[in-house]
């Protein structure tokens, strides 16, 4: 009996396996302006239609300023609310939960797209002028951000919450809130590119401040039906860094303030990071933060084998696991490993016949 294929309630919302679609940028805004277009109805659509239990979009940003690349996702203007509409109505329609990354780039904000080089773009050939945590450089070549006053980052936990705000108009039935992979709340969670003195850091309290904040403020403008996520970087890997402990501590925190699960990623704030990556690198993380922190977790990173996926969730090292780039190989997988794990699993009846 599989566990993998089995429903999972969060709240109000039920999904009907534990496969998750990772968010994943697709760099296809094309008009630079936020909005969705046909790419992401086919992406994200065909992954609902291949069995994922949830799918959900890549990191889209919460202010203009917050894109990694001119061509992501936003969710800081009505006509983007618009758009989402019929994609989150397809992939609803097709059984699978459409969630939402919210996200803020930082000082990694304003770069090109992968296949053209990825590198930092200037405002003058543009890209805009970043901000972040302190006036610290991601690294060389990369521009050195101004840091936010104490008020901009107010500001900047009122746009999370307005993003939450269009994010349920849009459709979507699942938030998370990304504060990993060294994008602005990951940022401030790190004493390395935190080196504030005001109340967002110095402390632990003071350097989780804005993700917690940015957490009870989404929570308090969504239904109370509708579950909550926080993606978190459960190490750094580099000496002095964000750590594990921290990370049990923050996701304690992030309960109490109306949290759901934890999605536990790791990586990216630095570009000295010690890090080894085999199947299931992050699984342990999952383990640790559900254990410790008495929270759901989903883990993540190389799960490519459904005999893995299913003893990461029948083990409890995770609630959910989340599939990133398997899924772009085939959004069949669903189909695929219900057939290799013999569960019973529900094809579109379009597709009846080749099942
Ligand atoms: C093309 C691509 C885009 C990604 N974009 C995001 C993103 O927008 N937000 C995020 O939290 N992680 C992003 N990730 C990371 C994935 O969600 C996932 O954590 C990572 O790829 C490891 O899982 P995998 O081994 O199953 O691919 C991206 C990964 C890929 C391959």
């Amino acid at each position: 009996m599989s566990v993998l294929f089995t429903p999972l309630r969060l709240r109000g919302v039920e999904t009907r396996n534990r496969v998750w679609v990772a968010p994943m940028c697709q760099y296809s805004a094309d008009n630079q302006d936020g909005i969705p277009t046909d790419w992401h109805l086919v992406h994200l659509g065909s992954r609902a239609v291949g069995g994922a239990g949830l799918v959900m979009t890549e990191a889209t940003s919460v202010t203009d300023d917050g894109r990694i690349t001119p061509w992501d996702l936003g969710i800081y203007n009505d006509p983007q609310v618009a758009a989402f509409q019929p994609i989150t109505r397809f992939i609803e329609a097709h059984g699978a939960v459409p969630a939402i990354q919210l996200a803020h780039a930082g000082r990694k904000a304003s770069t090109n797209r992968p296949w053209m080089g990825g590198k930092p773009v200037a405002p003058a050939d543009g890209g805009w002028d970043v901000r972040g945590p302190s006036a610290i450089a991601y690294n060389e070549g990369y521009p050195e951000p101004s840091a936010y006053s104490t008020e901009e980052v107010h500001g900047i936990i009122a746009a999370f919450a307005e993003g939450a705000q269009r994010a349920v108009r849009a459709g979507f039935r699942v938030i998370e809130i990304h504060s990993a992979h060294g994008y602005l709340l990951h940022q401030f969670l790190s004493p390395h590119t935190n080196l504030r003195d005001d109340e967002f850091g110095g402390s632990f309290a003071g350097r989780t401040k804005l993700t917690v904040e940015v957490a009870k403020a989404v929570r308090a403008v969504i239904p109370a039906t509708m579950p909550l996520l926080v993606r978190i970087s459960t190490s750094e890997y580099v000496e002095g860094g964000w750590d594990v402990e921290e990370s049990v501590a923050l996701a304690t925190l992030l309960k109490d303030a109306g949290v759901d699960m934890i999605d536990c990623s790791s990586g990216g704030n630095l570009p000295h990071q010690a890090l080894t990556v085999y199947p299931g690198y992050q699984v342990g993380f999952a383990r640790e933060i559900r254990e410790r922190a008495g929270i759901a977790t989903g883990a993540v990173g190389l799960i490519v084998e459904p005999n893995h996926a299913e003893a990461v969730v029948a083990g409890q090292d995770a609630d959910v696991v989340l599939l990133g780039r398997e899924e772009l190989r085939d959004p069949y997988w669903p189909m695929h490993a219900a057939k290799a794990l013999g569960a019973d699993h529900e094809w579109p009846v379009q597709y009846a016949r080749a099942k």
